[in-house]
């Protein structure tokens, strides 16, 4: 979440909002919960489940869920649910309870804010007069033909706001003049064109279908203008202005959010025409980028609310390349990637019309190939396969491919398959294999860590890219193990997302499978969030020198809002944050089993603990000295003695 869009609300409406809004009442009204102990569980709005693993505590008026990871408190789940900004639910919640909020803007606006402010209006006003001149007028009727033709009726027309710009000079200039829009700003907005004579202003869109591009809270920013029928260009797309960055917006991304969240997945389409038959047919997680290959933003934008992506590009040449350029920038970002196969030459948009919604969705996008399986079919279409040459160069081609998965099952499954397409004996192609990876894991002369794990040939090999240093990657390429950047309060960390919520434990939410100093520092961090006291013991002696970056940050956080003398109080901590993650570790703490009780042996137990992993981590002598006197200093003569004999051991290296 961008820090700008919390805005600067006062303290005051928030804590009335969550003091008015309880979160019982808030989640109950989209959830059912039935009571089991001090929780309240039921199933996951956020992700589809069948075992509730939602749960939500009346005592810390927070959520969370063990299955998807989603948290917060009833500002964040109003957020969630009804596809809000910050500020947007805390005024929605103030209305609600009749508490007085003042738009936070409002005041400090400055005139590019208000600027931006008149752009987003005009963009709204055209958009409802395009729609409206589609219609209700004699202009709109040979588009309203054109796209019945193509299968889209009103029903669609109205739900994605579909336009219709006539074919005349200055509709929309006149329109927006009357309604006393600075047309110079208009023009600088990209909603209309400078005259190239310099004096005066047209229309920028003329006798098209107008597709309306929306931001992620629904707000139109642009516009696409489709050429009815054929004709050159299909699309002229508004400019890139101060509401529109094309490589930061996806065409459908603020309808399709719930969705996608549901299913943990999106699916990435090439034109408007795909998304909107795909819609028809049910499949409502779909997005596509508009006239410009994915970029690294668009990848972290579907990552904050997807794990996958199925790519449904279309079946020809440029498509199916396409749809290989994207994977790298996807798994980059950390997501599992599958790729639709069409038909060569058709797109989405055909197929459906010819086949039907059911097929498209049993055929194609339930049948998405993995990546693998993609490379190598796109790969064996350059080759001879009927001739024996054509067979060995499309094997010595597929091998390296192949040998790049790390997961022995895999690599098996797809030699296999090899092996019968090119009729080689698996043995051999399965040596072969390993020859392979041999040779791509052997360390350079002079480097000690062997780094990542080979990751083959085709996945670029952009810093990070495969887990960090020496660390290996998971048994399936793209099974966690990516490395995400986080920025908390200054610091710069990569980590993985494994390291706070590893998948395999997301369902048990039992801190003894964490090791035992991340459980340490999510103990302590439990106990500062009940207890400011505590929080003050810790700030003296561990400070934010937790390992984990996020529980550094959330502990840096914490002693900022007690040094404001507010009271301990989970749900607004979480309002100070400005951090989503941040927000659903804090949740997951804050749900954590035990005793509140804390005396300084327990503290002290947990400090140690968490001491002891950044001694063990920084390989340093003079690290380890230095931990060595600490230690001595707090009278831990054990961990002493054990740092005092790494020293040596080290020394005799
Ligand atoms: P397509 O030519 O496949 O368009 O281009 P489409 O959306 O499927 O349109 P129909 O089905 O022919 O009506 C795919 C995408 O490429 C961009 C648009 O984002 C389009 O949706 N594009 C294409 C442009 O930006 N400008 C163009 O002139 C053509
Ligand atoms: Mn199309």
């Amino acid at each position: 979440m961008m820090s700008t869009e919390y805005g600067n609300i006062p303290e005051e409406t928030i804590d009335a909002v969550l003091h008015q809004h309880d979160i019982v009442e808030t989640v109950g009204r989209y959830v059912h919960l039935t009571k089991q102990g001090k929780y309240m569980k039921g199933l996951c709005p956020f992700h589809s489940e069948k075992t509730p693993s939602f749960t939500v505590t009346p005592d810390r008026q927070i959520f969370y869920c063990y299955g998807c990871g989603m948290g917060g408190n009833a500002i964040k789940f109003r957020m969630e649910i009804e596809g809000l900004s910050f500020p947007e639910a805390v005024k929605i919640m103030a209305e609600e309870s009749h508490i007085p909020f003042q738009n936070p803007g409002a005041k400090a606006e400055s005139p590019q804010d208000r600027e931006t402010g008149r752009l987003l209006q005009a963009y709204e006003w055209s958009e409802k007069f395009y729609h409206f001149l589609l219609k209700n007028t004699e202009h709109g009727l040979p588009a309203l033909e054109y796209l019945r033709a193509r299968g889209i009726g009103d029903k669609l027309i109205d739900h994605f706001r579909i336009g219709f710009a006539p074919d005349r000079w200055d509709t929309l200039v006149q329109f927006l003049d009357k309604r006393s829009f600075d047309l110079a700003e208009m023009e600088k907005g990209g909603l209309i064109s400078a005259r190239q004579s310099g004096d005066g202003y047209v229309d920028r869109f003329r006798g098209r279908i107008m597709f309306p591009i929306a931001n992620r809270s629904g707000k139109t920013i642009a516009f696409a203008g489709r050429i009815l029928g054929d004709g050159h260009p299909k699309y002229v797309n508004s400019p890139e202005s101060r509401l529109f960055n094309k490589s930061r917006v996806l065409y459908n991304f603020d309808q399709a959010r719930s969705a996608i969240r549901k299913q943990r997945q999106a699916v990435l389409f090439e034109g408007y025409g795909d998304v909107i038959a795909a819609w028809e047919a049910g499949v409502r997680n779909g997005v596509a980028t508009m006239g410009t290959s994915l970029t690294d933003q668009h990848a972290a934008m579907i990552k904050t609310t997807a794990d996958e992506v199925l790519v449904c590009y279309d079946g020809d040449n440029a498509g199916q390349n396409a749809a290989l350029k994207s994977i790298p920038i996807l798994e980059q970002a950390g997501l599992k990637v599958k790729i639709a196969m069409l038909p060569p030459g058709v797109d989405p948009d055909d197929y459906i019309r010819s086949n039907g919604s059911e097929r498209f969705v049993r055929q194609i996008v339930e049948d998405a190939a993995s990546t693998t399986k993609f490379r190598l079919v796109n790969l064996r279409r350059g080759y001879k396969l009927s001739e024996e040459g054509g067979r060995l160069d499309y094997t010595k081609a597929a091998l390296p491919i192949i040998a790049a998965l790390n997961s022995p099952t895999e690599r098996e499954v797809y030699l296999r398959e090899l092996s019968t397409e090119v009729d080689i004996s698996f043995d051999s192609l399965k040596q072969d294999s390993n020859l392979i990876r041999q040779e791509h894991s052997r360390p350079a002369p002079g480097q000690e860590d062997p780094g990542p794990a080979y990751s083959g040939p085709q996945q670029g090999g952009r810093p990070g890219s495969s887990g960090g240093k020496g660390r290996g990657r998971g048994d399936y390429a793209n099974k966690g193990g990516y490395v995400k950047k986080g920025n908390f309060g200054g610091g710069n960390y990569a980590h993985t997302e494994e390291d706070f919520f590893p998948q395999e434990r997301r369902a048990r939410p039992d801190r003894n499978l964490l090791p035992a100093h991340q459980a340490a520092e999510r103990r302590l961090l439990y106990l500062m969030l009940q207890d400011r006291q505590a929080a003050d013991y810790v700030a003296a002696r561990l400070g934010d020198e937790f390992n984990t970056p996020e529980h550094a940050a959330i502990a840096a956080y914490l002693y900022a809002f007690y040094a404001q003398d507010r009271e301990p109080d989970s749900s607004r901590f979480i309002a100070s944050l400005q951090d989503e993650k941040l927000e659903k570790i804090v949740s997951a703490i804050a749900m954590m089993e035990g005793s509140r009780e804390w005396n300084e042996q327990v503290l002290n137990d947990c400090i140690r603990e968490v001491r002891k992993q950044t001694t063990l981590r920084g390989s340093g002598i003079e690290q380890k000295r230095e931990a060595m006197i600490r230690a001595e200093k707090d009278g831990d003569f054990l961990l002493a003695a054990q740092i005092a004999s790494e020293i040596i051991a080290l020394e005799r290296q």
